[in-house]
């Protein structure tokens, strides 16, 4: 992979994709962790007097949408970097834009507005990844969040420009990478989030190099369900139980070991006064949903990982935005940041109950990808990585 070390940025116009997909809220940047942690790579190309053209996407817009504009995003990162940011309101593709990137000098920090708001950046269009190519002398992908997106602004620009890594997505590939290559062992990993749509790749990579695999939030039901448990209203995917029963005969050829919860907090709406009982996770009553994990589940939990020496968890255990749901996440964020093992967490919820703790330096590395951490372990690689270049195996040595 091209790194910033193979980059000359002296006083050039340099390309930069960020992931600055963040939450929102009342018009402000409700959590600045992604914006945070691109600024070494902000800072080392301002360091050699490089002209910066910022791009991102923020959320999932239907065309062009003030609700997701980045303009909130330019003030959070003029505070952070200290110095003023350009926010550019036009299209990235349109003629404006152009303009006021041509009269960008060396210092000069620019953001674009949404990518997302041009109809051809999720196809990939060949013209708009030429329209933001000449936006720039160089390019910088440091959107690791992103880097599991073959879209315009991430591999097709790519192959427009002379293209490189920036410091995140290095530190990024170096630190999912250990857990690919060099795990210690005893090593588990922790799932949860609502679908097992979404993690099917994750567990059938992972399941032969691991020691176990622990399981909560709702994707749990679809594995209860199909081995013949009542789940009442609990969320289910009910086109992927003979998926869940095929994983877990997979867990048991390999003998891995694939937890389940024994017990879960149960309601019948999800608000913060709702009525809750602790049921067992095979007997929900008709009527309840389960909506987090139960304290038998939370100890077993705990106990599996205790001595592990390797940890990558994902996704939450339960509904962590409603409190009192959020509690077997934060639970679990104590237990795995207690364990003196290399530990990883990905993924938006999980993340944000390790921050609402102040826990995210008793991690070994807190991911700023959700579905581009699961999509790397799956793969090994990822397109934003394959366009820069590909892995080597010295690239992923711990
Ligand atoms: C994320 O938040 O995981 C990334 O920014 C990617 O967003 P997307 O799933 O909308 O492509």
């Amino acid at each position: 992979m091209r790194t910033l070390a193979d980059l000359n940025a002296r006083e050039k116009r340099v390309l930069v994709r960020v992931d600055y997909n963040v939450p929102l809220k009342d018009g402000r940047v409700a959590d600045a962790t992604r914006i945070r942690a691109s600024l070494p790579t902000l800072e080392r190309l301002l360091g050699e007097d490089a002209a910066l053209v910022l791009m991102s996407h923020l959320g999932r817009p239907k065309g062009v949408d003030p609700a997701f504009s980045l303009a909130p995003v330019a003030e959070a990162l003029a505070e952070l970097l200290g110095r003023e940011v350009r926010f550019v309101p036009s299209l990235p593709s349109s003629e404006e834009t152009a303009e006021a990137v041509r009269a960008a000098r060396p210092g000069d920090v620019l953001l674009l507005e949404n990518v997302r708001f041009e109809p051809g950046e999720k196809k990939n269009d060949p013209e708009l990844a030429r329209a933001y190519a000449r936006l720039g002398e160089a390019f910088v992908l440091d959107a690791f969040g992103s880097a599991h997106r073959e879209h315009a602004s991430v591999v097709g620009v790519a192959r427009e420009l002379p293209s490189y890594a920036g410091l995140l997505m290095e530190k990024e590939v170096k630190a999912l990478g250990r857990l690919l290559h060099h795990p210690a062992y005893p090593y588990w990993v922790v799932l949860g989030g609502a679908k097992v749509s979404d993690k099917i790749g994750v567990i059938e990579s992972l399941l032969p190099k691991v020691d176990g695999m622990a399981i909560g939030g709702a994707m749990a039901f679809t594995f209860i369900k199909a081995a013949g448990g009542e789940v009442g209203a609990s969320l289910v995917e009910g086109d992927k139980l003979e998926l869940a029963l095929r994983l877990m005969d997979r867990a048991r050829e390999l003998d891995k070991p694939l937890l389940l919860p024994s017990d879960v907090v149960a309601a019948r709406e999800i608000r913060e006064d709702a009525e809750t009982r602790v049921v067992p996770a095979d007997a929900v009553p008709e009527g309840w949903m389960g909506l987090d994990i139960g304290p038998r589940t939370r100890e077993a939990f705990a106990s599996a990982l205790a001595g592990a020496c390797t940890v990558f968890w994902n996704g939450p255990m339960g509904v962590f935005e409603t409190p009192p749901f959020d509690a077997g996440t934060l639970t679990v964020a104590e237990a795995i940041a207690a364990l003196d093992a290399y530990t990883v967490v990905g993924g938006g919820d999980s993340v944000a109950a390790v921050n609402r703790l102040g826990y995210a330096d008793r991690f070994s590395h807190v991911s700023t990808g959700g579905g581009a951490s699961l999509e790397f372990l799956e793969r090994g690689t990822l397109p934003g990585i394959e366009v820069l270049g590909g892995l080597s195996p010295e690239e992923v040595a711990p």
